[in-house]
């Protein structure tokens, strides 16, 4: 079970929010959109009352069964507008559109599995389906095959490392038929093998099944590779938003640019 997912969430009590909505959409997706986020914007204010804009205009369109990243420096906005998008945050101007059911996987992979075993984890959210004893068994073992974990089934989850964990959490969002995956920094305190798992687990996922979107937000430019598309950030703004290629070429050329004029 992903405590960071809906799922999870609820079996995390109530610290943690309960994520993952089987309920309709808000509004209806755009035909071939997964996910839409028209102009928005999120301010905070501070103590002294004034307002701090966080997110300035943002727009962003991601479409059905693609793996999209989010990408950006450092404290520019990925995980407020990723939040936003699960429904964790309400944005302070703008429109969000996201296929239901989504789930919103989180950084820690320690806050991710919380069953004994690998096997109970996955089918922890699958109760309120009901389904049958065999239904289970084969929602669970699909979704573990789709993250390459199927002989982990009977491991004890204490045993598995933080991206089996992160592994683990994404099947369970498959295995309740989540259509949207909301994923913040993965990656993160994963050895180098781990990351690699975890994202062509994603990867994997997406290309069996035409139903599952997924973005991602990282830092890591090299992990553009396994998208079909992305949105690059800075500031609070999307700055730019394409395929892979163009945006990975552009990120380049940007710090290519910095990086000259540093030096100059
Ligand atoms: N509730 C809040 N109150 C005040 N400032 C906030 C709040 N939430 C976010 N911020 C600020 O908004 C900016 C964007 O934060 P956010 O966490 O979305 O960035 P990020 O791109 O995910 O950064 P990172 O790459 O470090 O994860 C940061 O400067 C952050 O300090
Ligand atoms: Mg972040």
């Amino acid at each position: 079970m992903n405590l960071s997912t809906v799922t999870s969430a609820s079996r995390a009590g109530p610290l943690l929010p309960h994520l993952h909505s089987t309920s309709p959409s808000r509004t209806n997706v755009t035909e071939n959109l997964a996910i839409e986020g028209r102009n928005l914007s999120f301010s905070v204010a501070t103590r002294q009352g004034k307002t701090v804009p966080i997110l300035k205009d943002c727009s962003l369109r991601i479409p059905l069964g693609q793996f999209w990243m989010l990408l950006g420096p450092n404290g520019c906005g990925k995980s407020t507008l990723l939040k936003i998008l699960a429904g964790l945050l309400n944005p302070t101007k703008g429109t969000v559109i996201v296929k239901r059911p989504k789930s919103y996987v989180f950084q820690n992979p320690d806050h991710q599995v919380v069953m004994p075993t690998v096997e109970a984890d996955v089918a922890f959210g699958l109760g309120k389906f009901n389904l049958t004893h065999g239904e289970v068994k084969l929602r669970v073992s699909k979704a573990l095959d789709a993250v390459g974990m199927l002989s982990y089934q009977q491991r004890s989850v204490q045993t598995l490392s933080g991206g089996q964990k992160q592994r683990v959490a994404i099947a369970g969002a498959l295995a309740e038929a989540c259509k949207v995956l909301l994923l913040d920094e993965l990656t993160t305190f994963l050895d180098e093998n781990d990351q690699l798992g975890v994202i062509k687990a994603v990867r994997n996922s997406l290309d069996s099944s035409e139903e599952v979107t997924a973005l991602w937000v990282t830092h890591r430019l090299e992990e553009l590779e396994y998208a079909d598309g992305a949105v690059y950030m800075e500031d609070g703004r999307v700055v730019k938003h394409g395929d892979a290629k163009s945006i990975f070429d552009f990120i380049r050329a940007r710090q290519s640019a910095y990086i000259k004029k540093i030096n100059s």
